[in-house]
């Protein structure tokens, strides 16, 4: 049985288990879900990727977690913490800890990443004890900045940057972040 971490009222946020890579490729290695995201990546590419989360949560306490309604159990995506990184990507924010989400299309505008964001935050203040969490994307989707806004994070505008691996419609980041007064205060 999967381990669940974090419950809300429509959703458990649980450990990955081995069917969840068919899961995500069918769910969320697609054109819509990725549009923002990169693209499509291949099946090997999403294996590497979904391992390298499942290590993050043994290795640092916090990862991704795969996002499932919790009466039927259906896979919905995931949603979690996960450390920034990349070579464009500044000084200010690497190594920092970041919230993310991404949720399959055919259950989008239902307020289910509102709620496994809110679910996640409270993992990273209460559980993990971090003192701050950032987000990324791009001005071009409104979804998930929406989200963003939603759970309190405050823009940074100051912190946003060029990264060259997206098409220039999707650039700059930019960043939002929230510590733990203001999440308090939230
Ligand atoms: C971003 C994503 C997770 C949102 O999932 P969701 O379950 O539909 O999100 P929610 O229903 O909780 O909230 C979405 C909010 O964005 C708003 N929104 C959605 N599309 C929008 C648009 N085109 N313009 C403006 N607002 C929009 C919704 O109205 C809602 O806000 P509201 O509650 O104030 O009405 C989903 O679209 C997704 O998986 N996208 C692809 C992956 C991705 O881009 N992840 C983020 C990487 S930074």
């Amino acid at each position: 049985m999967a381990e669940t971490i974090l419950e809300t009222e429509r959703l458990i946020l649980r450990r990955w288990r081995p069917d969840d890579l068919d899961a995500w490729l069918t769910h969320l290695n697609t054109p819509q879900v990725t549009e923002h995201l990169g693209g499509v990546r291949t099946p090997e590419q999403v294996a590497e990727k979904l391992e390298k989360t499942v290590r993050a949560w043994d290795e640092e306490g916090f990862a991704f977690l795969a996002v499932a309604l919790r009466d039927s159990g259906l896979f919905l995506g995931n949603c979690g913490l996960a450390r920034i990184e990349g070579d464009a990507v500044p000084d200010a924010l690497r190594g920092a800890v970041q919230i993310g989400w991404q949720i399959r299309a055919d259950y989008w505008g239902q307020g289910y990443a509102t709620e496994a964001a809110r679910a996640a935050l409270a993992m990273a203040f209460e559980r993990c004890g971090l003192e701050r969490v950032y987000a990324q994307t791009a001005e071009r989707n409104p979804a998930s900045w929406r989200i963003m806004e939603k759970i309190g994070m405050q823009r940074r505008a100051d912190l946003d940057y060029v990264d060259p691996h997206f098409p220039p419609q999707d650039n700059p980041t930019i960043i939002y972040a929230l510590d733990r007064a203001g999440w308090r205060a939230a």
